[in-house]
């Protein structure tokens, strides 16, 4: 039986779109878990940051991680889908909490790693990153907060370099570390 996919790393590595491709080419479930906590709270994430703050927003990913880990026992499901499924964790849902134990508890986790100036190139004129503080973020600010976050990212199981990847490359340097194309 195929085992749940999860993808980790910073804004801008590409986890919802390659989470996507290798969903719909290989039969996972797709769960990007940002989507899935706007929809529960009907609200943008940025808006939840705003309204909220940081640390109601952190306990709901962990909220969400805690049902998938009894999903994956339980294989039945609310809105959450069912098993076999790929999950695009939110950037920094590894570094908080005990999140990376869940994470790896839950599947095969993957890092979709990338150099500061490329997720600058990749993200740069974006303006819904509240904690690079929207606007005004620069390649050092996110080489800052990478390497706070590196120690959590590089727990994973597999490390997948996407520099030089488009996302179907990396789409497809996945399936074939995974073995997805036999299973
Ligand atoms: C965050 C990344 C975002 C989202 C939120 C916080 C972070 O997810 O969860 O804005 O702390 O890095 P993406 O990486 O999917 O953009």
């Amino acid at each position: 039986m195929k085992t749940n996919i999860v993808l980790i790393g910073f804004m801008g590595a590409g986890k919802t779109e390659v989470g996507r491709i290798l969903a719909k080419n290989y039969g996972f479930n797709f769960i990007d878990a940002d989507s899935l906590i706007e929809k529960r709270e009907e609200m943008t994430i940025s808006e939840i940051f705003s309204k909220k703050g940081e640390k109601y927003f952190r306990d709901l990913e962990t909220e969400i991680l805690k049902e998938l880990a009894f999903l994956k026992k339980q294989k039945r499901g609310t809105d959450l889908k069912s098993v076999p499924f790929l999950l695009s964790a939110g950037g920094g849902m590894p570094a908080f909490n005990d999140n990376m134990n869940l994470l790896k508890n839950i599947g095969t986790v993957l890092y979709l790693k990338a150099d500061p100036a490329v997720i600058y190139e990749r993200i740069k004129s974006e303006t819904h990153r509240p904690v690079l503080g929207g606007e005004g973020f620069t390649p050092a600010s996110i080489a800052a907060k990478l390497s706070e976050r590196e120690k959590f990212y590089e727990k994973a199981d597999i490390i997948i370099y996407t520099d030089c990847l488009t996302q179907h490359a990396a789409a497809e340097e996945i399936s074939i570390f995974l073995n997805l194309k036999d299973n």
